[in-house]
Formats: C-alpha cells, sequence, structure tokens
C-alpha cells in the first residue's frame, strides 16, 4: 500500500521497503541528522525507543545507513549500560549498581531479585513479565540504594521492599491471567 497524493507531482512511499513501519521513524532520525556517522548514539537511542530493544539486524541496518562499520555500531551500543538487545518483558526492574548504591549494597538486591525471577540480570523471564537490569548511575544517589520498577524510583531500597513490590506486581498479574482463563 503506498500514499501516490504528492504535492509536486512526484510519488511517495508511506511504507517502509521492509514492511515495518518503524523504520520509517528510524530513517526520520537518520535523515534529520544528514545521516552522519556522529549521530550513531541519537540514531541507537531513537532505534531503541522505537523498536523497544537493538535487535542484530537493527544494528546491520544502522551500520549500513550511517556507513558505520557494523564493529562500531556494536561497540558504542554495548558499551552503554542503557542499551538492550533483547526484547524487554511487560515490567521491568533496574538495579542500579553505581558507587553509592553499590556501597549501599545494592548488589544484595540484584541477587534477590535474581533469585525471585530466577533470571540472570540483561534477562527477562521466559513467560515475557519481567526484565530484570542494572544501570550505572540513575542519578538519584542520594537515594541509594536505588532500584526502578516500571519507571518509578524506589529509594533506600532493600532486598525485601523490591521483592515485596515486583511479588505484588507478579500477583496483579496471575489474577488478570485467571479472568482471562475464566473467560
Ligand atoms: S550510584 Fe545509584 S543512583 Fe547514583
Amino acid at each position: 500500500m503506498s500514499d501516490t497524493g504528492s504535492s509536486n507531482g512526484k510519488q511517495k512511499s508511506k511504507v517502509h521497503p521492509s514492511g515495518d513501519d518503524r523504520y520509517v521513524a528510524l530513517d526520520r532520525t537518520m535523515k534529520r541528522f544528514h545521516n552522519e556517522k556522529d549521530a550513531l548514539l541519537e540514531v541507537l537511542h531513537s532505534a531503541q525507543e522505537t523498536f523497544g530493544y537493538l535487535s542484530e539486524e537493527l544494528l546491520f541496518y544502522i551500520s549500513n545507513h550511517l556507513h558505520v562499520p557494523l564493529s562500531q555500531v556494536y561497540g558504542v551500543a554495548t558499551f552503554y549500560h542503557l542499551f538492550t538487545f533483547e526484547p524487554q518483558g511487560k515490567h521491568n526492574c533496574i538495579v542500579c549498581t553505581g558507587t553509592a548504591c553499590h556501597v549501599k549494597g545494592s548488589s544484595e538486591i540484584v541477587e534477590k531479585m535474581s533469585a525471585v525471577l530466577s533470571i540472570p540480570v540483561g534477562k527477562t523471564t521466559e513467560d515475557g513479565l519481567f526484565s530484570l537490569s542494572t544501570a550505572r548511575c540513575l542519578g538519584c544517589c542520594g537515594l541509594a540504594p536505588v532500584a526502578v520498577i516500571n519507571g518509578e524510583i524506589q529509594g533506600k531500597a532493600t532486598p525485601e521492599t523490591i521483592a515485596k513490590k515486583v511479588g505484588l506486581i507478579l500477583a496483579d498479574e496471575m489474577v488478570v491471567q485467571d479472568q482471562e482463563e475464566a473467560g
């Protein structure tokens, strides 16, 4: 399907050749930066925002369009903690492991959450409900140790408070599932 309407007589297609319209947004970002190599970080941000994670295919696409070697694209993407390479869960828990949080025991929170969810850091539960990740500093060191659950900052966190929060979310999900099953 293509849009044949045009004010200057030329035909413009709105559908991306890949068939995935999310690429239209990504192309727009790259175009805004004139496909400059220097825009790599911005483009990676935009890609993650649009697609939710950076797939191999996406990194390859960006490498091609910005004329940056794939190794360099990988290098930049893996350097920054905020990029993810797998689809994320419906809910997410990010534990800060920056210096201030580390000193105040964030590694115990990570361990606990990893045990509660039965997944290592950087992974998503099999049912796709929860992702667990870490960040180097979430910018609120005064509240250390800090975790973020579904975008909500949990300051002065303990393994127990975070596990309880996550447990409540999972319990809610089970209620929803039961209701769905009951029709
Ligand atoms: S080190 Fe954790 S918020 Fe800064």
